[in-house]
């Protein structure tokens, strides 16, 4: 696909200016001070759509965020191909930590990024990935190169659980009908090493709250006399790891699929420098479940951590009390078959059991969703696989990712598709971190690929 090349060459420096034009809205999900934002940037994006070629897009209104959804058919009998991505965005903070402000886009190369990233909040999660699939889309419809039908699904809510597309999928499954899945929203291992994400963890997310006396109390008169909230909460979240660091929950694992050992030499062999790893986080040990990898510990095994905590006094010097109460916010990580809604119930069960007398606990359940695997024998795996070879000059690594996009399990559950996790970005893209980025490279490589699976998919499914 020379023209494809030459496309590239001609329209980049435009490609990075419409993605710095939507990266300059802030589409913050998790903040209702941003709802005009997130209508904006789905107006924005309906109309990148309509001018990449889509014959049809609509605003699809929610209970929560609108979905953009676009479309161009060719023809009944060809393949048909549904591409979901996300236009919401984590919240920036803290705010103090970023170089430049989140939604002003710049452009800075760094040593892992010679030709440039642009800076911004999502940058890499998922405007910029995302907007790779409408330039993809550009390109074909401009050279008459789309060689199949295509569905897009932009949604507003992946950051704070996809709450409102259960109800869309279920309620659109003909128009959402394809043959495939493509998503442009996890990794790659290094920027020459181009990799295929094969499997998801799945999600519980809940919020706890230990309640002791029924005001704050002056931590002399009354400390070493009744439950503190701060200590007793913190005292069971320790007690939800052994020293071996496995999750005590009773029945936490029962579900648990467990590699082969030929699958997990298989994973062993993805190039991974340990050292490396430690450096880029300034960290000198890593720390984790014995018995396991690093890889196998963010991937293949399910976690247990605390997002955060608070309780009692925070302000400037000090405060002598007791507080009433203490909160955490806690995430388990899921893997295959783990059912996040048995997790949350086995959680809550557990944690209630764990206190002591004296206090009361209460859990709010957040969000969740299940885990997910790409089996590999997939066409829409070979395609990926294909298309990766053709522009990266080498054949794509499978990885397992740690992160979670909910919606792929219920694609697969109400859908019947597999989805092909084809990501471009770097762990080192900070995201949901201050200073999120995304290599220039990275974009336009993306773009450049996506025609390739479209080819190789068609060729094979048809
Ligand atoms: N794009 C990420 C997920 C991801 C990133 C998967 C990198 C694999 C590699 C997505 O936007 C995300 O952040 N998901 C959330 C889950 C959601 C329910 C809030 C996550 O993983 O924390
Ligand atoms: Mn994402
Ligand atoms: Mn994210």
């Amino acid at each position: 696909m020379q023209h494809l090349a030459n496309y590239l060459e001609q329209h980049k420096d435009r490609f990075i200016k419409e993605l710095i034009e939507l990266l300059k809205i802030p589409s913050v999900s998790a903040d209702s001070a941003h709802a005009q934002d997130m209508e904006d940037t789905a107006q924005a994006v309906a109309a990148a759509l309509e001018k990449a070629g889509c014959d049809t897009v609509e605003i699809c209104e929610t209970e929560g965020y609108p979905i953009v959804y676009g479309e161009k058919i060719l023809s009944p009998d060809l393949p048909t191909i549904l591409v979901y991505g996300h236009y919401d965005v984590q919240p920036p903070d803290p705010l103090d930590l970023w170089d430049t402000p989140p939604f002003k886009p710049v452009l800075k190369s760094t040593p892992l990024h010679p030709d440039g990233a642009i800076f911004a909040r999502g940058a890499s999660d998922d405007k910029g990935q995302m907007y790779m699939h409408i330039k993809a889309l550009e390109f074909m419809v401009a050279h008459d190169a789309l060689p199949c039908n295509v569905k897009f699904m932009i949604e507003g809510e992946e950051e704070v659980g996809s709450s409102s597309l259960d109800a869309f999928v279920k309620e659109n499954r003909a128009k959402l009908a394809n043959d495939v899945i493509l998503i442009s929203d996890t990794g790659m291992i290094a920027p020459d090493v181009p990799s295929i994400t094969t499997g998801l963890r799945g999600l519980s997310y809940v919020e706890v709250c230990v309640t002791g006396p029924n005001r704050d109390l002056h931590s002399g008169l009354y400390g070493g006399a009744v439950a503190n909230p701060i200590n007793i909460l913190t005292k069971m979240i320790a007690s939800l790891h052994d020293d071996q660091n496995h999750i005590t929950i009773p029945g936490f694992y029962d579900k648990v699929i467990s590699l082969s050992k030929e699958e997990r030499n298989a994973m062993a062999e993805a190039p991974f420098d340990l050292e490396a790893y430690q450096a880029a986080l300034g960290i000198s040990a890593v720390y984790g479940e014995a018995g396991y990898t690093t890889l196998e510990r963010n991937s293949i095994r399910p976690t247990l951590d605390v997002n955060g905590i608070w309780g009692g006094y925070t302000g400037e010097g000090a405060k002598t009390v007791i507080p009433a109460k203490a909160y955490a916010k806690i995430s388990m990580r899921l893997v295959p078959d783990q059912d996040w809604k048995e997790i949350t119930a086995l959680f809550s069960e557990h944690f209630k059991l764990i206190a002591p007398p004296g206090v009361q606990v209460s859990i709010q359940p957040h969000h969740g969703g299940q885990a997910y695997v790409t089996p590999m024998d997939h066409i829409g795996y070979k395609a990926a696989s294909k298309a990766l070879e053709a522009t990266f000059g080498t054949t794509p690594i499978p990885q397992r990712g740690g992160g979670s996009i909910p919606i792929v399990s219920l694609f697969e559950k109400e859908l019947d598709s597999k989805t092909i996790l084809m990501g471009f970005g770097l762990d080192s893209d900070a995201l949901h971190s201050p200073n999120e980025h995304y290599g220039i490279r990275n974009y336009l490589k993306g773009i450049e690929t996506i025609p390739y699976f479209y080819k190789y998919f068609t060729e094979m499914a048809s």
